[in-house]
Protein backbone atom coordinates (compact mmCIF):
# COMPACT_ATOMS: atom_id res chain seq x y z
CA UNK A 1 0.00 0.00 0.00
CA UNK A 2 2.85 2.08 1.19
CA UNK A 3 4.65 1.68 -2.77
CA UNK A 4 1.59 2.17 -4.38
CA UNK A 5 1.09 5.69 -2.84
CA UNK A 6 4.62 6.11 -3.54
CA UNK A 7 4.62 4.50 -7.29
CA UNK A 8 1.88 7.02 -7.65
CA UNK A 9 3.38 10.18 -5.85
CA UNK A 10 6.77 9.40 -8.01
CA UNK A 11 4.38 9.51 -11.42
CA UNK A 12 2.30 12.53 -10.22
CA UNK A 13 5.51 13.96 -9.07
CA UNK A 14 7.23 13.34 -12.61
CA UNK A 15 4.10 14.51 -14.82
CA UNK A 16 3.86 17.61 -12.48
CA UNK A 17 7.53 17.92 -13.47
CA UNK A 18 6.91 17.78 -17.30
CA UNK A 19 4.52 20.07 -17.17
CA UNK A 20 5.85 22.72 -15.80
CA UNK A 21 9.31 22.08 -18.11
CA UNK A 22 6.09 22.42 -21.34
CA UNK A 23 4.79 25.54 -19.13
CA UNK A 24 7.76 27.14 -18.37
CA UNK A 25 9.00 26.92 -22.41
CA UNK A 26 5.92 28.39 -23.66
CA UNK A 27 5.65 31.26 -20.87
CA UNK A 28 9.13 32.48 -21.41
CA UNK A 29 8.36 32.39 -25.31
CA UNK A 30 8.51 35.79 -26.80
CA UNK A 31 6.00 36.85 -29.24
CA UNK A 32 7.22 39.19 -31.72
CA UNK A 33 6.90 41.35 -34.60
CA UNK A 34 8.30 43.67 -37.24
CA UNK A 35 7.07 46.41 -38.24
CA UNK A 36 8.76 48.48 -41.78
CA UNK A 37 10.54 44.97 -43.33
CA UNK A 38 12.76 47.28 -46.18
CA UNK A 39 16.28 47.31 -45.61
CA UNK A 40 16.86 47.27 -42.36
CA UNK A 41 13.84 45.75 -40.93
CA UNK A 42 14.32 42.30 -42.79
CA UNK A 43 17.09 41.89 -41.20
CA UNK A 44 15.32 41.88 -37.79
CA UNK A 45 13.26 39.59 -39.48
CA UNK A 46 15.81 37.54 -40.72
CA UNK A 47 17.39 37.34 -36.69
CA UNK A 48 13.99 36.92 -35.05
CA UNK A 49 12.96 33.98 -36.78
CA UNK A 50 16.48 32.38 -35.68
CA UNK A 51 16.43 33.44 -32.01
CA UNK A 52 15.37 30.52 -29.79
CA UNK A 53 12.30 31.17 -27.26
CA UNK A 54 11.13 33.81 -29.87
CA UNK A 55 8.10 33.55 -31.82
CA UNK A 56 8.21 35.85 -34.90
CA UNK A 57 4.11 36.07 -35.50
CA UNK A 58 3.83 38.22 -38.02
CA UNK A 59 5.22 41.44 -40.05
CA UNK A 60 3.77 44.28 -41.83
CA UNK A 61 4.88 46.65 -44.59
CA UNK A 62 3.34 49.34 -46.46
CA UNK A 63 5.12 47.63 -49.53
CA UNK A 64 2.87 43.80 -50.05
CA UNK A 65 4.96 42.69 -52.62
CA UNK A 66 8.80 42.46 -50.78
CA UNK A 67 6.50 41.79 -47.23
CA UNK A 68 4.82 38.82 -48.77
CA UNK A 69 7.47 37.26 -50.16
CA UNK A 70 9.58 38.02 -46.70
CA UNK A 71 6.74 36.63 -44.87
CA UNK A 72 6.55 33.70 -46.65
CA UNK A 73 10.16 33.01 -46.09
CA UNK A 74 10.09 33.16 -42.38
CA UNK A 75 6.96 31.13 -41.97
CA UNK A 76 5.10 34.03 -40.35
CA UNK A 77 2.23 36.24 -40.99
CA UNK A 78 1.70 39.06 -42.91
CA UNK A 79 -0.08 42.39 -43.08
CA UNK A 80 -0.09 45.90 -44.94
CA UNK A 81 -1.51 48.14 -41.68
CA UNK A 82 0.41 47.59 -38.71
CA UNK A 83 -2.75 48.50 -36.51
CA UNK A 84 -4.43 45.66 -37.72
CA UNK A 85 -1.36 43.33 -37.26
CA UNK A 86 -1.74 44.74 -33.43
CA UNK A 87 -5.24 44.09 -33.15
CA UNK A 88 -5.37 40.72 -34.74
CA UNK A 89 -2.48 39.11 -33.37
CA UNK A 90 -1.07 38.23 -29.88
CA UNK A 91 2.33 40.06 -29.91
CA UNK A 92 4.69 40.66 -26.85
CA UNK A 93 6.86 43.01 -28.38
CA UNK A 94 8.30 45.17 -32.04
CA UNK A 95 11.09 46.19 -33.90
CA UNK A 96 10.04 49.21 -35.70
CA UNK A 97 12.10 49.83 -38.60
CA UNK A 98 9.97 52.10 -40.44
CA UNK A 99 11.32 55.31 -42.03
CA UNK A 100 12.75 58.02 -39.31
CA UNK A 101 10.09 60.89 -39.57
CA UNK A 102 7.11 58.10 -38.84
CA UNK A 103 9.02 56.86 -35.63
CA UNK A 104 6.63 58.71 -33.51
CA UNK A 105 3.30 57.61 -34.53
CA UNK A 106 4.47 54.16 -34.91
CA UNK A 107 5.85 54.18 -31.64
CA UNK A 108 3.26 55.79 -29.87
CA UNK A 109 0.90 53.35 -30.85
CA UNK A 110 2.54 50.47 -30.00
CA UNK A 111 3.28 51.82 -26.37
CA UNK A 112 -0.33 52.63 -25.88
CA UNK A 113 -1.27 49.15 -27.02
CA UNK A 114 1.14 47.72 -24.07
CA UNK A 115 4.06 46.54 -26.56
CA UNK A 116 7.40 46.10 -25.90
CA UNK A 117 9.42 47.94 -28.64
CA UNK A 118 12.93 48.10 -30.26
CA UNK A 119 13.39 51.39 -31.99
CA UNK A 120 15.55 51.77 -34.78
CA UNK A 121 18.08 54.77 -33.94
CA UNK A 122 17.72 57.57 -34.47
CA UNK A 123 14.51 57.90 -32.04
CA UNK A 124 12.99 60.42 -33.92
CA UNK A 125 14.32 63.65 -36.18
CA UNK A 126 13.23 66.17 -33.38
CA UNK A 127 13.14 66.65 -29.72
CA UNK A 128 9.63 66.31 -29.10
CA UNK A 129 8.88 63.63 -30.90
CA UNK A 130 11.55 61.49 -28.76
CA UNK A 131 10.46 62.90 -25.41
CA UNK A 132 6.85 62.03 -26.54
CA UNK A 133 7.84 58.08 -27.14
CA UNK A 134 9.84 57.99 -24.23
CA UNK A 135 6.56 59.45 -22.42
CA UNK A 136 4.61 57.03 -23.68
CA UNK A 137 6.32 54.12 -22.85
CA UNK A 138 7.37 54.93 -19.50
CA UNK A 139 3.26 55.24 -19.19
CA UNK A 140 2.44 52.05 -20.37
CA UNK A 141 5.34 49.97 -18.55
CA UNK A 142 6.74 49.22 -21.81
CA UNK A 143 10.65 48.62 -22.40
CA UNK A 144 11.71 50.75 -24.80
CA UNK A 145 15.37 50.13 -26.60
CA UNK A 146 16.46 52.20 -28.96
CA UNK A 147 19.08 50.65 -31.92
CA UNK A 148 22.25 52.23 -31.34
CA UNK A 149 23.66 48.91 -32.83
CA UNK A 150 27.10 50.05 -32.61
CA UNK A 151 26.74 49.25 -28.74
CA UNK A 152 26.27 45.72 -29.15
CA UNK A 153 29.44 45.61 -31.39
CA UNK A 154 32.10 43.46 -29.69
CA UNK A 155 34.61 45.61 -30.16
CA UNK A 156 33.12 48.57 -28.21
CA UNK A 157 32.82 46.29 -25.95
CA UNK A 158 35.90 45.56 -25.87
CA UNK A 159 37.33 48.85 -26.09
CA UNK A 160 34.59 49.96 -22.54
CA UNK A 161 36.21 47.09 -20.71
CA UNK A 162 39.83 48.24 -21.43
CA UNK A 163 38.46 51.79 -20.81
CA UNK A 164 37.05 50.81 -17.18
CA UNK A 165 40.25 48.77 -16.51
CA UNK A 166 42.39 52.09 -16.90
CA UNK A 167 44.45 50.36 -19.53
CA UNK A 168 43.88 53.69 -21.09
CA UNK A 169 44.58 55.89 -18.44
CA UNK A 170 42.42 59.16 -18.97
CA UNK A 171 41.17 59.79 -22.29
CA UNK A 172 41.76 62.97 -23.75
CA UNK A 173 40.84 62.41 -27.39
CA UNK A 174 38.57 60.32 -29.63
CA UNK A 175 38.44 60.67 -33.16
CA UNK A 176 35.62 58.44 -35.67
CA UNK A 177 35.41 58.03 -39.16
CA UNK A 178 32.05 56.97 -40.91
CA UNK A 179 31.98 57.49 -44.39
CA UNK A 180 30.71 55.80 -47.64
CA UNK A 181 28.44 57.07 -50.64
CA UNK A 182 24.81 57.84 -50.23
CA UNK A 183 21.58 54.82 -50.02
CA UNK A 184 20.00 56.73 -52.18
CA UNK A 185 16.58 54.81 -50.10
CA UNK A 186 17.24 57.38 -47.48
CA UNK A 187 14.51 60.16 -47.90
CA UNK A 188 14.31 61.82 -44.53
CA UNK A 189 17.18 62.06 -42.91
CA UNK A 190 20.36 64.36 -43.41
CA UNK A 191 24.41 62.37 -42.79
CA UNK A 192 24.29 63.96 -39.25
CA UNK A 193 20.90 62.18 -37.76
CA UNK A 194 21.49 59.45 -40.11
CA UNK A 195 25.21 58.73 -39.32
CA UNK A 196 27.30 60.76 -36.78
CA UNK A 197 23.91 60.07 -34.40
CA UNK A 198 26.00 56.44 -33.88
CA UNK A 199 29.30 57.97 -33.08
CA UNK A 200 28.05 60.38 -30.75
CA UNK A 201 25.89 58.15 -28.70
CA UNK A 202 29.03 56.19 -28.35
CA UNK A 203 31.32 58.98 -27.37
CA UNK A 204 29.38 59.43 -24.51
CA UNK A 205 28.77 56.07 -23.52
CA UNK A 206 32.85 55.95 -23.58
CA UNK A 207 33.11 59.18 -21.80
CA UNK A 208 29.96 58.93 -19.73
CA UNK A 209 28.96 62.19 -20.41
CA UNK A 210 27.54 64.72 -22.91
CA UNK A 211 29.55 67.15 -24.80
CA UNK A 212 30.03 71.13 -23.40
CA UNK A 213 30.58 72.52 -26.52
CA UNK A 214 29.74 71.66 -30.27
CA UNK A 215 31.29 72.66 -33.10
CA UNK A 216 30.87 71.94 -36.81
CA UNK A 217 31.24 72.12 -40.97
CA UNK A 218 29.47 70.63 -42.78
CA UNK A 219 27.19 71.17 -46.01
CA UNK A 220 25.80 69.04 -48.94
CA UNK A 221 28.30 68.24 -51.99
CA UNK A 222 26.52 65.69 -54.40
CA UNK A 223 23.11 65.70 -53.22
CA UNK A 224 21.26 68.93 -53.53
CA UNK A 225 18.71 68.52 -50.09
CA UNK A 226 20.01 68.04 -47.20
CA UNK A 227 23.92 67.70 -45.80
CA UNK A 228 26.09 64.90 -47.35
CA UNK A 229 29.04 65.57 -45.01
CA UNK A 230 29.94 66.76 -41.83
CA UNK A 231 32.70 67.13 -39.26
CA UNK A 232 32.14 67.61 -36.08
CA UNK A 233 34.17 69.19 -33.57
CA UNK A 234 32.73 67.86 -29.48
CA UNK A 235 34.25 69.39 -26.02
CA UNK A 236 33.63 66.60 -23.38
CA UNK A 237 35.09 67.50 -19.71
CA UNK A 238 38.82 66.38 -20.21
CA UNK A 239 38.29 65.38 -23.64
CA UNK A 240 37.36 66.25 -27.61
CA UNK A 241 35.98 63.95 -29.79
CA UNK A 242 35.65 64.81 -33.96
CA UNK A 243 33.79 62.91 -35.83
CA UNK A 244 34.51 62.67 -40.14
CA UNK A 245 30.59 61.55 -41.51
CA UNK A 246 30.06 61.89 -45.09
CA UNK A 247 27.66 60.36 -48.05
CA UNK A 248 30.68 61.29 -50.69
CA UNK A 249 33.71 58.76 -50.07
CA UNK A 250 33.83 55.63 -52.92
CA UNK A 251 34.69 53.01 -50.00
CA UNK A 252 33.06 52.83 -46.49
CA UNK A 253 35.15 53.02 -43.40
CA UNK A 254 34.12 52.57 -40.24
CA UNK A 255 36.45 53.26 -37.55
CA UNK A 256 37.70 54.89 -33.96
CA UNK A 257 40.60 56.04 -32.44
CA UNK A 258 41.30 57.24 -28.71
CA UNK A 259 44.05 58.62 -27.28
CA UNK A 260 44.61 58.32 -23.06
CA UNK A 261 47.51 59.43 -20.69
CA UNK A 262 48.14 55.79 -21.09
CA UNK A 263 47.61 54.43 -24.71
CA UNK A 264 46.35 54.59 -27.22
CA UNK A 265 43.74 52.10 -29.10
CA UNK A 266 42.75 51.56 -32.98
CA UNK A 267 39.05 50.00 -33.65
CA UNK A 268 37.57 48.91 -36.65
CA UNK A 269 33.77 48.50 -36.58
CA UNK A 270 33.40 45.87 -39.51
CA UNK A 271 35.91 43.67 -38.93
CA UNK A 272 35.62 44.17 -35.07
CA UNK A 273 39.27 44.54 -34.82
CA UNK A 274 41.03 46.78 -31.74
CA UNK A 275 44.63 47.18 -31.19
CA UNK A 276 45.74 48.88 -28.43
CA UNK A 277 49.15 50.37 -28.26
CA UNK A 278 50.95 51.38 -25.06
CA UNK A 279 52.56 54.71 -24.38
CA UNK A 280 56.40 54.84 -23.47
CA UNK A 281 57.03 58.70 -22.44
CA UNK A 282 60.56 57.07 -20.46
CA UNK A 283 62.74 56.11 -23.24
CA UNK A 284 64.78 59.30 -24.13
CA UNK A 285 66.67 59.55 -27.97
CA UNK A 286 69.70 60.98 -28.75
CA UNK A 287 70.44 59.73 -32.64
CA UNK A 288 67.65 59.40 -35.37
CA UNK A 289 67.94 54.84 -35.06
CA UNK A 290 66.56 55.61 -30.91
CA UNK A 291 64.06 57.99 -32.50
CA UNK A 292 62.60 55.55 -34.59
CA UNK A 293 62.59 52.98 -31.73
CA UNK A 294 61.15 54.92 -29.31
CA UNK A 295 58.29 56.70 -31.85
CA UNK A 296 57.90 53.89 -34.87
CA UNK A 297 57.25 51.06 -33.29
CA UNK A 298 54.91 51.28 -30.48
CA UNK A 299 54.27 48.04 -28.38
CA UNK A 300 50.99 47.63 -29.57
CA UNK A 301 48.65 43.87 -29.27
CA UNK A 302 45.80 43.06 -31.00
CA UNK A 303 42.90 42.59 -28.11
CA UNK A 304 40.68 39.30 -28.48
CA UNK A 305 37.50 40.13 -29.53
CA UNK A 306 34.98 36.95 -30.00
CA UNK A 307 33.30 38.24 -33.16
CA UNK A 308 29.35 38.29 -33.72
CA UNK A 309 26.55 40.11 -35.48
CA UNK A 310 25.85 43.01 -33.88
CA UNK A 311 22.25 43.28 -34.91
CA UNK A 312 21.65 39.59 -33.21
CA UNK A 313 23.47 40.57 -29.87
CA UNK A 314 21.19 43.79 -29.78
CA UNK A 315 18.13 41.83 -31.02
CA UNK A 316 19.24 39.11 -28.01
CA UNK A 317 19.72 42.09 -25.48
CA UNK A 318 15.89 43.31 -26.43
CA UNK A 319 14.20 39.67 -25.67
CA UNK A 320 16.51 39.66 -22.50
CA UNK A 321 15.02 42.89 -21.25
CA UNK A 322 11.52 41.76 -21.99
CA UNK A 323 11.55 38.25 -20.71
CA UNK A 324 13.17 39.70 -17.45
CA UNK A 325 11.83 43.26 -17.21
CA UNK A 326 15.00 44.98 -17.24
CA UNK A 327 16.62 48.16 -18.11
CA UNK A 328 17.82 48.41 -21.41
CA UNK A 329 21.54 49.28 -22.54
CA UNK A 330 20.52 51.93 -24.41
CA UNK A 331 17.35 53.67 -23.01
CA UNK A 332 15.57 56.21 -24.83
CA UNK A 333 17.27 59.19 -22.92
CA UNK A 334 20.09 58.10 -23.96
CA UNK A 335 19.09 58.41 -27.59
CA UNK A 336 17.57 61.81 -27.06
CA UNK A 337 20.85 63.27 -25.77
CA UNK A 338 22.66 61.57 -29.09
CA UNK A 339 19.81 63.36 -31.19
CA UNK A 340 20.06 66.83 -29.35
CA UNK A 341 23.60 66.91 -30.17
CA UNK A 342 22.26 66.35 -33.78
CA UNK A 343 20.46 68.51 -34.12
CA UNK A 344 22.81 71.29 -32.35
CA UNK A 345 25.02 70.66 -35.28
CA UNK A 346 22.21 70.74 -38.03
CA UNK A 347 20.64 73.81 -36.70
CA UNK A 348 17.27 72.46 -35.87
CA UNK A 349 15.83 73.69 -33.46
CA UNK A 350 12.86 71.59 -33.29
N1 LIG B 1 20.93 50.71 -36.81
C1 LIG B 1 21.40 50.87 -38.02
O1 LIG B 1 22.57 50.73 -38.30
C2 LIG B 1 20.42 51.23 -39.13
C3 LIG B 1 20.75 50.96 -40.45
C4 LIG B 1 19.82 51.29 -41.43
C5 LIG B 1 18.62 51.87 -41.09
N2 LIG B 1 18.35 52.12 -39.78
C6 LIG B 1 17.09 52.75 -39.39
O2 LIG B 1 16.01 51.90 -39.73
C7 LIG B 1 14.88 52.66 -40.14
C8 LIG B 1 14.45 52.19 -41.52
O3 LIG B 1 15.49 52.40 -42.43
P1 LIG B 1 15.64 51.51 -43.75
O4 LIG B 1 16.95 51.83 -44.30
O5 LIG B 1 15.30 50.08 -43.49
O6 LIG B 1 14.50 52.16 -44.65
P2 LIG B 1 13.72 51.49 -45.88
O7 LIG B 1 13.11 52.62 -46.62
O8 LIG B 1 14.61 50.55 -46.61
O9 LIG B 1 12.58 50.61 -45.17
C9 LIG B 1 11.52 51.17 -44.46
C10 LIG B 1 10.30 50.30 -44.70
O10 LIG B 1 9.24 50.77 -43.86
C11 LIG B 1 8.03 50.61 -44.59
N3 LIG B 1 7.00 51.45 -43.97
C12 LIG B 1 6.88 52.79 -43.99
N4 LIG B 1 5.81 53.17 -43.27
C13 LIG B 1 5.25 52.05 -42.77
C14 LIG B 1 4.12 51.77 -41.95
N5 LIG B 1 3.35 52.75 -41.49
N6 LIG B 1 3.84 50.49 -41.66
C15 LIG B 1 4.62 49.48 -42.12
N7 LIG B 1 5.70 49.68 -42.92
C16 LIG B 1 6.01 50.94 -43.22
C17 LIG B 1 8.39 50.97 -46.01
O11 LIG B 1 7.45 50.47 -46.93
C18 LIG B 1 9.77 50.35 -46.13
O12 LIG B 1 9.72 49.03 -46.65
C19 LIG B 1 15.32 54.12 -40.10
O13 LIG B 1 14.93 54.68 -38.88
C20 LIG B 1 16.84 54.05 -40.14
O14 LIG B 1 17.48 55.14 -39.49
C21 LIG B 1 19.21 51.80 -38.80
Amino acid sequence: MLVLTYKSYSSFFKKACQIYKIYSAIYTMVNVAVIGTGAMGRHHVRIYSELENVNLVAISDLDENNGKILAKKHSCNFYKYFKDMLDKEAIDAVSVVVPTKYHKDVAMYCANKGKHILLEKPISDNIDGAEVIIEACKKNKVILLIGHIERFNPAIIGLKKQISSGNLGKITSIISKRVGLFPSRIKDADVVVDLAVHDIDIFNYLLEQTPEKISSNLGNALIDDRSDYANILLKYDGASAFIEVNWTTPIKIRTLSITGTKGYAELDYITQDLVMYETNIEKEFDSFGDFVVKFGEAKHKMIDIKKSEPLKNELTHFIDCVKKGTRPKVTGEDALEALKVCLKVTGDKH
